[in-house]
């Protein structure tokens, strides 16, 4: 017999889907929730809400209609037991309470915790079962929860989003111009996932032809991500809104090595812009996108809301994590239309949801080192039924 039952599976995905609730409030922490139960029965569950704040399992200890002493405990993420952070350690909290066994979803990459939060609680005189082996599956479903700091961690770059959103005939925008593709339902969307970003990026031409703002509206401010342009020349020019409103808004300009010392660079400098060099890529167009990523350390989550060029880039260069297409069921855009890029076939679809006149799809790219399981990341989920 092994040592998971379904039930056991059951909470430990209930736990999963709970963390959710955190995204875009605890990053770069991970989302981490924990499910208390007796027996099958649910007597308490909470989850890591703000960065700073207290992690899951005191949260979910402090909300138990009963005492938990002798009940199990269901963690998505090995309980932390290091001191030298901002809240006490986790593992002799449940140690303290009585906690009879812990279920874990999968262990903390971090090196001060690694394996020793489980050692403390065996130590204890805990049963502790993480998901793998036996259920290698569900530790898969606890990573992909947790893909974009995992990744931030082990690679040091942020998880890369693409989005775009297309006509019925799968064009992006007219030839030179913008088209106004999407719903209302499909825009707010957009602005969920641009809230609870660190980043957004485009290239020169949508910058040029859009002249978009590029800040969340409509929605909750969660944060205020940075605004990030791929301009290998610095050509966009200065009346661009962008470039206008970079002294209320964080916004970075990449560039060739050459040109980021240029009096161009200068000149947008004063203007309040961020101008990063970054080497050029002969083998493609533009500049080195991975250089691009390797300048953001403060970025776990980049969303790129790329035109065609800029998106086969990325595809090419194999940064992409995760895709949100959303495709419209209405709009047209004729003969004079400008063709999506064509999406990498082994990219795995984990959804579909109904925004409005759009539907969007949901893509993992299955070579990402951020890729264990073909499930629906939170953002896709919370889309799908925000409350829980
Ligand atoms: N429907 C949608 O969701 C959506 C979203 C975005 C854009 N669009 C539309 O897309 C159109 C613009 O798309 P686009 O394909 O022409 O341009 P783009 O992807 O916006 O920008 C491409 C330009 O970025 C610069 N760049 C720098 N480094 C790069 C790199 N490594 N890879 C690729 N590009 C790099 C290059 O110009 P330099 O060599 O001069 O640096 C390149 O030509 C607009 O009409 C816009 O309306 C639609
Ligand atoms: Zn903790």
């Amino acid at each position: 017999v092994g040592r998971l039952s379904e039930q056991d599976v059951t909470l430990l995905r209930r736990a999963i889907r709970l963390a959710m609730s955190g995204r875009g409030h605890v990053e770069p922490n991970p989302m981490v929730a924990c499910v208390i139960a007796r027996d099958g029965r649910v007597i308490g569950e909470g989850y890591h809400a703000q960065f700073g704040g207290p992690h899951a399992e005191p949260t979910a200890l402090a909300r138990c209609e009963e005492d938990p002493r002798g009940a199990t405990a269901y963690v998505t993420l090995e309980p932390c037991c290091h001191t030298n952070k901002k809240t006490p350690p986790c593992a002799p909290r449940l140690i303290e309470a009585g906690i009879a066994r812990v279920v874990i979803g999968c262990l903390d990459s971090n090196p001060a915790v690694n394996g020793n939060g489980v050692a403390m609680l065996r130590a204890a005189g805990i049963v502790v079962d993480p998901a793998a082996p036996e259920r290698a599956d569900v530790q898969a479903e606890a990573k992909q929860l947790i893909a974009p700091f995992l990744l931030r961690h082990s690679h040091h770059q942020p998880y890369v989003t693409m989005k775009w959103t297309q006509t019925s005939d799968g064009c992006v925008s007219l030839y030179h111009s913008p088209l106004r593709i999407s719903s209302p339902a499909g825009r707010k969307l957009v602005h969920e996932l641009r809230a609870r970003c660190d980043a957004i990026l485009v290239g020169v031409h949508t910058a040029w032809i859009d002249n978009p703002m590029l800040t969340v509206r409509h929605v909750p401010q969660v944060r205020t991500p940075r605004r990030l342009v791929v301009d290998t020349e610095l050509r966009l020019p200065h009346e661009s809104r962008l470039i206008a409103s970079a002294g209320e808004v964080p916004t970075t300009f990449f560039c060739a090595t050459a040109t980021a010392s240029t009096p161009r660079a200068e000149a947008l400098r004063r203007a309040g812009v961020q101008v990063i060099g970054v080497p050029e890529l002969f083998s493609q167009e533009g500049i080195s996108l991975l250089h691009v990523l390797r300048e953001l350390p403060d970025v776990t989550h980049l969303l790129v809301e790329p035109g065609p060029t800029l998106a086969e880039s990325f595809f090419n260069t194999g940064l992409v994590d995760r895709l949100w297409v959303f495709r419209s069921r209405t709009v047209l855009a004729g003969p004079h239309g400008l063709a999506a890029a064509d999406i990498p076939p082994d990219f795995v679809e984990t959804g579909t949801l109904a925004a409005g006149d759009d539907e969007l799809t949901e893509y993992l790219n299955p070579k990402s080192p951020a890729f264990f399981a073909a499930t629906p990341s939170a953002d896709f989920v919370l889309a799908r039924s925000p409350v829980v």
